[in-house]
């Protein structure tokens, strides 16, 4: 959770625990950072690029004089919210200790203005010489902070005193670094009800109309308003992802009636209320007690209208309550948000357009556009976990403190 959204620079110089930089890179993905990767040159000859760029689904940098260009070093070590070196060699640490800059590395280093982590790994006896010992002492004089090499286990043909520390340390050392942070809570003390994922509408014991929300933008959103103090309800249909932290009371739910009646219960009480499950608009008729047994011909199904919730909490709002919408378009996108903003009362609603690629029920990224009253505001592709940060910083635009 803590590494969500955060933009950390893998810097990986050469030494045989590179091979462990494919599993960090994964964890690091895993936790929600985005991860840039710059290689050095020796750092290739223990793993490629086209690995890690595959994990970390971002180019991977490791030379100065490519296409990506010289310049790029100032940008990449302005973006960065934290640079890990991990594995640091004794050459790289050398390389940092005193200020030289022969690769791509080494000149994002000095230019980063974010904290600095390195994980050195190396043998043991170029570990222990007083020249990497004086050169581990002036980086952390210079404020950076030593990943402690490990001491434990020999990992098969590596060196027990100078083994780099492992990926799930690494990763924990960094969210812990994060910890401290103080994330503002702009959000405390307010309420906010979310609706998540798809409906099932039975049509008899084994059988449901449903449809392919995974639940994953909604579980975003309830974590993202928490984690900025908000008490959160999550109301899901049937999913398998699940949203965590203290802050979130989760409702499990079936139907579009079920949702419903979930939702105008706790609706009173909620200052946000943020609707972005995908109810079905239709459902059986009847639902059939026993199964349904198969018979000669076709067969049809008569399906009636669910009720709206997010039109029904549009009535229901009071003054100093924010609802916020999704819509998903294939055409006239901003006229058919326009229209459902209006017609179910909605402070914003958001819009995807399954035109965008990478947008929608089946990716975990997402391509929105904000529609309000006074205008639109379009984003960029991100993680969903990503774009529920931007929609919980639009909501400080109509929430009262
Ligand atoms: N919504 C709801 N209850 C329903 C249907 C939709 O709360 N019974 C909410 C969704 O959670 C979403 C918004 O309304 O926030 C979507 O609007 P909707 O008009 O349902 O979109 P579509 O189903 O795509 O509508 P249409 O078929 O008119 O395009």
């Amino acid at each position: 959770m803590r590494l969500k959204n955060k933009k950390v620079i893998l810097g990986i110089s050469g030494s045989i625990a590179a091979y462990k930089t494919a599993f960090l890179t994964r964890l690091l993905v895993k936790a929600g950072a985005e991860v840039k990767i710059i290689m050095t040159p020796a750092a290739t000859d223990f793993i490629t690029p086209l690995t890690l760029s595959t994990l970390s689904k971002n180019p991977v940098y490791s030379n100065v004089s490519s296409e990506e260009g010289w310049n790029n070093h100032v940008e990449l070590g302005l973006w960065a919210d934290a640079l890990v070196i991990a594995p640091a060699t004794a050459n790289t640490l050398a390389g940092m200790a005193n200020g030289i800059c022969n690769n791509m590395l080494l000149a994002v280093y000095l230019s980063a203005r974010c904290p600095v982590f390195f994980a050195p790994a190396m043998d043991l006896d170029m570990w222990t010489h007083p020249a990497t010992q004086a050169n581990v002492a002036k980086l952390q004089e210079y404020g950076n902070h030593l990943i402690p090499v490990g001491d434990g286990e020999l990992a098969s043909g590596l060196v027990g005193a100078g083994r780099m520390a492992e990926p799930e340390d690494i990763v924990n050392m960094l969210a812990d670094s994060w910890e401290s942070e103080t994330v503002t809570k702009d959000l405390a003390g307010k309420k906010a009800l979310v609706t998540s994922g798809p409906t099932h509408e039975a049509i008899d014991p084994v059988r449901f109309i449903g449809n392919r929300s995974t639940g994953r933008m909604g579980v975003a959103l309830a974590e993202e308003l928490a984690s900025r103090g908000a008490e959160v309800i999550l109301v899901s249909g049937p999913t398998n992802i699940k949203a965590s932290g203290e802050h979130i009371t989760s409702i499990s739910v079936k139907s579009a009636q079920d949702m419903y009646e979930a939702c105008v219960q706790h609706f009173p009480e909620m200052d946000i209320a943020i609707m972005a499950a995908a109810v079905a608009d239709y459902t059986p008729k009847t639902t059939s007690a026993t199964k349904i047994k198969k018979k000669p011909g076709e067969m049809s199904i008569e399906l009636k209208r669910t009720k709206d919730i997010a039109q029904q909490l549009g009535k229901l709002k009071k003054t100093g309550q924010v609802t916020v919408g999704f819509a998903l378009e294939t055409h006239d996108e901003l006229k058919n948000a326009r229209k459902k903003l209006t017609k179910k009362n909605f402070d914003f609603i958001v819009l995807n357009s399954l035109n965008d690629k990478g947008a929608g029920f089946q990716h975990n990224t997402n391509k929105i556009t904000i529609v309000d009253k006074n205008g639109e505001q379009s984003y960029d592709l991100k993680s969903k976990e990503a774009v529920a940060k931007d929609i919980v910083d639009y909501l400080g635009k109509y929430v009262k403190p």
